[in-house]
This record gives C-alpha cells, sequence and structure tokens, in this order.
C-alpha cells in the first residue's frame, strides 16, 4: 500500500524509496540538455550505484564516470554507453585490466602522468604490451583553484588539495614533448552550482590553455552541477556550450554529476522507537545509513517540519551506541509518537552507496515505486 509522497506505509523501516517517474523526469531533462547543447553527460556512479536502477540511468545518458574495477564493472553490466575513468591514484595492475574497458583516462598527479600518460600506458605501449589493444584517451585532472564559496570538505579548489595538479604547476610544466599523449583535460572544481559555475570554469579554460587546446579531444567539466534544479539556466548554459563547440569543433564537453542525477527522487523511511524528554530515538543510525550527515555534517530534510519554532521540538538520533549518533534538531509541525514514521527528503545521492553495519543492523532496502504501478519490494 503507498502512502503518497510521504510514503509506502506497510514496510518495515528502514528504507529507501525512489520514485522512478521522478527519476525519469530528472533524465529526460538531462538528456534533453545533451542533445540541445552538443555536450554528454555521464552518471557519476559513486553518487548512486543500485544494480535495479542504474540500467535506467544508462539507457538515458552518455554514460557513466567511475573510479575502480567494481565501478567499471557495475557499468559494463548497466550497459553503459561510455565508461570514464579517475582516481586519485592507480595501482599498475588495476589499471592494466581497466585501460581497454574505457574511453577516458584521467590522471591526477604529474607522477601518476609520467608513469601511466607517457611511460607505461603511452598509446604504443598500450599497442604493444596489453592483453587487449587499447583506444583509451588519457587526461590529466588539474585544480584550477577557483575562489567559489565551497565547504572545505568538498572543496577541490583549494590550494593544498591533493586532487588534480595545480594548474600553475601544470602550465610551468607543460611542453609538447613530455605532453604529446595528452588528450584531455579534467576538472571536478564545483559544488551545488548554478550556470554561473559553467560559465566561470570556462573562462578559466579559455583564460590559461589556450596553447593545450588544438591538441585535445575532450574535456571534462567534473561534477557539481545543479542540471535538475528548477531554477538552472539551460539556455545560457546551452549557449556557452555551443559558444565553445563554435571555437573547438574538435572538442567534447562533458559533464559527470551524481547529486543532480537523483535530485529528488527519493526518501529515506525510519521509525520513531522511543522518546526521552525531547531526544527521538530511530530505528537507524547515522553510521549505518546517513553516512553523509557525520561526514560532511550535512542538515537532512524532514517531512513535517519547520525552520520556525513550533512546541514540538524534537532531536533526531539513531540507535547505535556511540553518543555522537545525532541526526539534528528539527521542529515538527505536530507531536511524535513511538511507532511514528519520520521521513527524510531527497536521500538517493551518497547514502545507500555509504551503508555500514556497524553495530550489527541491517541495510535498509531500497523500494521502487512510481504512481501508476504497484509497489516492488527488492
Ligand atoms: C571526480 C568527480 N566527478 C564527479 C563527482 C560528482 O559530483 P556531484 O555529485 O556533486 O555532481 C564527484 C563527486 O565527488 C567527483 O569527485
Amino acid at each position: 500500500m503507498r502512502g503518497g509522497r510521504g510514503g509506502i506505509t506497510n514496510m518495515q523501516t528502514p528504507y529507501f524509496q525512489i520514485d522512478i517517474k521522478r527519476l525519469e523526469r530528472n533524465l529526460e531533462r538531462l538528456s534533453w540538455l545533451e542533445k540541445e547543447s552538443g555536450v554528454k553527460i555521464l552518471h557519476t556512479l559513486k553518487s548512486f550505484n543500485h544494480p535495479k536502477i542504474i540500467p535506467l540511468i544508462a539507457s538515458k545518458l552518455s554514460g557513466f564516470s567511475v573510479s575502480s574495477l567494481i565501478e567499471v564493472n557495475m557499468a559494463i553490466e548497466a550497459n553503459a554507453q561510455n565508461i570514464h575513468l579517475y582516481a586519485p591514484a592507480f595501482k599498475e595492475d588495476n589499471l592494466k585490466e581497466l585501460i581497454s574497458k574505457v574511453s577516458t583516462l584521467s590522471l591526477n598527479s604529474l607522477s601518476q602522468w609520467e608513469r601511466f600518460g607517457n611511460g607505461d600506458f603511452s598509446p604504443e605501449q598500450r599497442r604493444q604490451s596489453l592483453p587487449i589493444p587499447s583506444n583509451t584517451s588519457i587526461g590529466v585532472r588539474i585544480n584550477p583553484k577557483l575562489h567559489l564559496p565551497i565547504p572545505s570538505y568538498c572543496n577541490p579548489n583549494l590550494s593544498y588539495s591533493r586532487l588534480g595538479v595545480d594548474y600553475q604547476k601544470f602550465l610551468e610544466t607543460f611542453n609538447l614533448d613530455e605532453f604529446k599523449n595528452l588528450e584531455g583535460l579534467h576538472f571536478h572544481a564545483l559544488f551545488q552550482s548554478s550556470v554561473e559555475g559553467a560559465s566561470i570554469l570556462l573562462d578559466h579554460i579559455m583564460a590559461h590553455y589556450q596553447n593545450i587546446l588544438p591538441q585535445l579531444r575532450w574535456v571534462n567539466f567534473g561534477g557539481g552541477h545543479n542540471f535538475t534544479d528548477k531554477d538552472y539556466d539551460t539556455k545560457r548554459f546551452i549557449e556557452l556550450s555551443k559558444n565553445f563547440k563554435l571555437n573547438y569543433p574538435h572538442i567534447q564537453l562533458y559533464f559527470e554529476p551524481g547529486e543532480s542525477v537523483l535530485r529528488d527522487t527519493g526518501e529515506f523511511v525510519a521509525t520513531v522507537l522511543d522518546i526521552i524528554d525531547s531526544i527521538v530515538i530511530l530505528d537507524t543510525s547515522i553510521e549505518t545509513h546517513l553516512l553523509d550527515v557525520a561526514i560532511v555534517n550535512q542538515r537532512l530534510k524532514v517531512k513535517g517540519t519547520q525552520i520556525s519554532s513550533t512546541p514540538y521540538y524534537y532531536e533526531l538520533t539513531g540507535n547505535s551506541c556511540l553518543q555522537g549518533d545525532i541526526i539534528g534538531e528539527y521542529f515538527f509541525q505536530k507531536p511524535l509518537t513511538i511507532g511514528d514514521r519520520v521521513v527524510f527528503e531527497d536521500m538517493m545521492s551518497y547514502t545507500m552507496v555509504k551503508m555500514t553495519r556497524f553495530n550489527g543492523m541491517e541495510f535498509a532496502p531500497l523500494i521502487i515505486y512510481n504512481f501508476s504501478s504497484p509497489v516492488e519490494p527488492l
């Protein structure tokens, strides 16, 4: 039985639920944006990788962005059209297995470039020594050090970030001899960004890489684009992309959002087990189902609460033995009682992928539903 957008009322909690209709709505927008702008949009698998759902995502977008052998295999299994690989560092053996399965490889540092872009995995080497010859196009991830208001836990622009080569150092080091095999640049520099972020990144590229652009086949603008936000200025995005294409028709632009693919497509549902004064203990834990809360100190949206004060103030907490298992303080519109359901909104990305069994808690299953078909428990 369904409880409307609030939840599926007869399921045992805790569980995640995804509304396929809402996911399809996001995917339609993204694939429309691809067509209108000429860019390619990849889903970032680390944000969401449920095996029952990713084939649908693969069928609508241009491919997946992945970071490991397991993710490459998931992408192949889901029938992804193209696979784009990046990780902060690769082991040689691993890369040997991966390189012929992916379309692009982004290396994170000058020393990884030295070993794998220029040396062991250069096009000549790849043709001669790999079990399966590979046409993978290799690039470097750059840290453009943009000054953007991004929380530091997820800001790869920091000057001491280990993610990507400092762009000044890259430009100082670049020469046609050592970088003759370079075919791409990868920038993951944005976070929940409006079109302004893409525009700032584009300005950075136009200002600094004019001598490198002629040899490139692709530029990857990373994730952090709020494409499925209703306020995202798609018209401006299309203009910017088309304009770039006019000047650099040989370069394919890639974008690899995670969060915006799944934005507002599903919830996490838990039950009130006990109430001690105003402390509510739920049948979940930030350690097991809500790890993003612990790692990035994120404030979750809870259905039936409001920002301004009401008489129904509660501290929502988890059922693990850690004192710090505190989800947050909320003002509810109605009093809570034992057995009530608490619905956390917009919970599809970076949650299920991080689940643990700490304290012997069960993984929360994903329920797939839409408003016109019956509920399908997994
Ligand atoms: C390299 C890279 N690309 C893409 C993404 C997806 O970012 P988002 O989910 O913010 O769109 C991430 C997220 O951490 C990332 O590290």
